[in-house]
């Protein structure tokens, strides 16, 4: 989908939404940066490779700015400068502690990670960017359009990405970046794979295809809004929730 030859970091390429970005990227020949905390991105790595594509993984904690800046600056070594991001990595609490309960640590960490983690990356990839133009997505969620109770501080990380996405594509329009973020509905990874089934069958039954989405149909629209073919959509918040807001 035109994004052959691109030069695209995934952040949180280790797992779920992020390695279903990082593979069909790496399929269209895209030279594709993984960063994530777990190792099996290196494993990701490899199978990139040896399908034919061109791929870098390094191991970066997105909540730390030196260890992002020094691992674009790496990708820029490595590819040349940065023509998008997929700013994908994120954490959620277990949606069992509610606000009066929660602490500032485990608060700090959630918002560390998935605030501070677009913000880091985002502004490296600003820096490093291709200064023909870079298009950017960033992982909002459904939490942000409705609320998760007992996980409080990721659906406020998660409405901070939405309006940091608007707020920078607002800046950068005019220099050539697109910008966007993408609300998903609950999608069947790691990150929701510890909760019963009594509650995934409610999560089943209140969008209107009665399932939960695949990582791949996440990373369909990733591609799109990646690509050229997007040309015409920044500043968005796209919701792929099969009609649950
Ligand atoms: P996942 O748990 O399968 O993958 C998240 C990845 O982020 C993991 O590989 C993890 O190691 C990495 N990561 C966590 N902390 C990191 C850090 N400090 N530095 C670098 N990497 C780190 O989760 P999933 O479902 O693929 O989520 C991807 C994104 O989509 C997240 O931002 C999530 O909040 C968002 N999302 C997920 C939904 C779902 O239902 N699964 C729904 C809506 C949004």
């Amino acid at each position: 989908m035109s994004v052959a030859e691109k030069v695209i970091i995934v952040t949180g390429a280790g797992s779920g939404i992020g390695k279903a970005t990082a593979l069909l990227l790496g399929e269209d020949k895209v030279k594709v940066a993984l960063f994530d905390v777990n190792s099996s991105i290196f494993d990701i790595e490899t199978q990139i490779k040896s399908s034919g594509g061109t791929a870098l993984a390094i191991k970066v904690d997105v909540s730390s700015s030196a260890e992002v800046d020094a691992a674009t600056k790496a990708v820029v070594e490595a590819f040349g400068p940065i023509d998008g991001g997929a700013n994908l990595a994120g954490i959620s609490g277990l949606g069992t502690v509610n606000l009066e309960h929660e602490t500032d640590d485990a608060w700090d960490r959630v918002v560390g990670i998935n605030l501070g983690g677009v913000k880091n990356a985002m502004r490296a990839q600003l820096q490093h960017r291709n200064p023909k133009g870079a298009s950017i997505v960033n992982a909002s969620s459904i939490g942000a359009r409705i609320g998760s109770p007992g996980n409080a501080a990721y659906s406020a990380s998660k409405a901070a990405v939405s309006a940091l996405s608007k707020s920078v594509a607002r800046e950068m329009g005019p220099k050539g970046v697109r910008i966007n973020a993408i609300a998903p509905g609950i999608t069947d990874t790691a990150m929701v794979g510890a909760v019963p089934e009594s509650i995934r069958e409610e999560w089943r039954k209140a969008n209107v295809l009665g399932r939960l989405a695949q990582p791949i149909e996440i990373a369909n629209v990733i591609l799109f809004l990646l690509s050229d073919k997007s040309s015409f959509i920044t500043s968005a918040i796209i919701d792929i929730d099969a009609g649950r807001v």
